[in-house]
């Protein structure tokens, strides 16, 4: 099942989000968006999901057009994913927040749109998935109480409970410190699936060149490269607009250092978090 953006474009009243997209997924692959920040990068996932509509263009998922469909329709034909900013139910457990996926009137069910289960075959999923997640130990503390890198784990877990073969990733180690980003990407790593596409939305380049078969670079909602990591790390194009030019650059590892040392910024091979 392929997944595919034909000539997309997103306005915000004047603002030209997203202009004459093309891009195409197919399973089995773990894809990155990167850019810097206000590229578009969100706007395309929320795009596909079904939380914008688009101004012009198609999205389609194997036949389907679906960027004529309500997002819990897209969720349906198999689309989860994760957001930049945590959505979990703070005050239910770790396993409630797995299990409410399957639940009919909820609205990560409605957006999963998983067939309902009966509870025992509910909880030996969602009991499995905390195993890989490695989150059982946690299974039944408030899901607010948890630490801010297991919160994220949680997410993730969520996104890939009921086996979507499409999965989105909006910024899943925003926040995270270097041991906690290298396990997440471990994780998505051993995530990929021969009927499964990831997308990933990443600022951490050590985990976007590490995991991905195709890195995909937007700057001011137009793409400006795709390809394996080593063609984009290596593209002087990419390197000007997303990290400035080689003095800006020289600066701005400058200034990571300085602050480094401080205990402050965090460094991913040179390029800076904004
Ligand atoms: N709902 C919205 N209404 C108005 N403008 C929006 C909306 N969502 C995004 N934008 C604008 O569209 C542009 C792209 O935003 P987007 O969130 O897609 O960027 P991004 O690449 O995800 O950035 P970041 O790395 O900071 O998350 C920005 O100029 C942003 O302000
Ligand atoms: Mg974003």
């Amino acid at each position: 099942m392929a997944l595919a953006l034909e000539n997309v474009s997103k306005h915000f009243g004047s603002l030209v989000a997203i202009r004459n997209l093309s891009l195409s997924f197919g399973v089995g692959s773990i894809y990155s968006i990167i850019g810097p920040n206000g590229a578009g990068k969100s706007t395309v996932v929320n795009m596909i999901a079904g939380s914008y509509s688009v101004t012009s263009g198609t999205i389609r998922l194997g036949s389907t057009t679906l960027s004529k469909l309500p997002k819990y329709r897209i969720a349906r034909l198999g689309v989860a994913r994760t957001y930049q900013n945590l959505r979990l139910f703070d005050a239910m457990t770790v396993l409630e927040n797995l299990e409410v996926c399957f639940f009919p009137q909820s609205w990560p069910a409605l957006l999963s749109g998983v067939r309902r289960l009966a509870k025992t075959e509910r909880l030996e999923i969602c009991r499995a998935c905390l195993e890989r997640f490695h989150l059982s130990d946690v299974a039944d503390s408030l899901a607010g109480d948890l630490p801010y890198g297991r919160q994220k784990m949680l997410e993730l877990a969520r996104a890939f409970v009921t086996e979507a073969p499409i999965v989105l990733l909006d910024e899943p180690a925003a926040g995270l410190n270097h041991t906690e980003t290298k396990e997440m990407a471990a994780m998505i790593a051993s995530l990929k699936r021969e009927d499964r596409a990831i997308i990933l939305i990443e600022h951490d380049m050590d985990m976007v060149m590490s995991i991905s078969d195709r890195i995909d670079v937007l700057n001011h909602g137009e793409l400006l490269c795709s390809g394996t990591p080593e063609l984009v790390r290596t593209n002087e194009r990419v390197q000007e607009a997303y990290l400035g030019t080689t003095e800006e650059l020289d600066d701005i590892r400058k200034l990571a250092q300085s602050r480094r040392a401080q205990g402050g910024l965090r460094s991913n091979a040179g390029i800076v978090r904004h």
